[in-house]
C-alpha cells in the first residue's frame, strides 16, 4: 500500500518520469524475469526500479555473487530501495543516460542483463549503447503497454513478444533481445 500511495504521489508530481498509472504487479515482474538462466547471470543492470516489487523478485532468484546495479533517478525511490535492500544491491542514483559510465564505474566488462522498466523517452536515450550491448550477448527485458509503439522505437532491434500480463492493469507485454 505504501508503494502505491508513493507511485500516486510521483504520478501526480511528474508522470513523464513514471509514465504510468499504477505500479506494475508481481505478475509482470514475474514475467519479466521469465526464462532467465541464472546461473550464467554475473551482473544485471536494473533501470527505473521504482520501487521494491521488481527488484525483490530478481534478488530471489539470482546465484550467490551476482552484482545487481538498480538505476532510479528519483530520491523517494531510491531512499525506499535503500531502505528496503541495504547492500544487497548497488544503488546508482543516476540518470540512465549515463550508464555506460556507471558500467565503467563498477568495473563491468559484460553486463549479463539489464531489465528496463523505463518510459520510452528516457529509454531512447540509451539505444545506442543497447545497440553495443546487446550486440556483444547481453540480455534485454523491457515491457510496454503501447506494443505498437514500443516496435516502433526498437525498430532496429530485434526485439521478441516473450509475455502478456493481462493480470496488469493496464495490460502490459514484455519484450527481451537475446
Ligand atoms: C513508473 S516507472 C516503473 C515501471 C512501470 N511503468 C510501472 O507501472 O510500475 C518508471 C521508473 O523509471 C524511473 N525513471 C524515469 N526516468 C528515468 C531516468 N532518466 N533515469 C533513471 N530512472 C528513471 C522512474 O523514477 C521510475 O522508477
Amino acid at each position: 500500500m505504501k508503494e502505491r500511495i508513493m507511485f500516486l504521489l510521483q504520478m501526480i508530481r511528474n508522470n513523464k518520469i513514471n509514465a504510468s498509472i499504477t505500479p506494475s504487479s508481481r505478475f509482470l515482474a514475474k514475467q519479466m524475469i521469465k526464462w532467465i538462466d541464472w546461473k550464467s547471470i554475473d551482473t544485471i543492470i536494473e533501470l527505473g526500479p521504482w520501487t521494491w516489487i521488481f527488484t525483490k523478485h530478481i534478488i530471489d532468484n539470482i546465484k550467490v555473487g551476482t552484482k545487481i546495479i538498480v538505476v532510479e533517478i528519483e530520491d523517494i525511490y531510491v531512499t525506499h530501495l535503500k531502505e528496503k535492500f541495504g547492500d544487497k544491491i548497488i544503488i546508482e542514483k543516476s540518470d540512465v543516460k549515463n550508464i555506460d559510465e556507471i558500467r565503467k564505474k563498477y568495473n563491468i566488462k559484460k553486463i549479463d542483463l539489464i531489465v528496463s522498466w523505463l518510459p520510452f523517452i528516457p529509454a531512447e536515450s540509451i539505444h545506442d549503447k543497447l545497440k553495443i550491448y546487446t550486440s556483444q550477448g547481453t540480455i534485454f527485458r523491457s515491457f510496454t503497454y503501447h506494443p505498437k509503439k514500443f516496435r516502433n522505437i526498437y525498430a532496429e532491434f530485434p526485439v521478441n513478444e516473450v509475455g502478456f500480463s493481462l493480470v496488469n492493469i493496464p495490460p502490459a507485454r514484455v519484450y527481451w533481445i537475446n
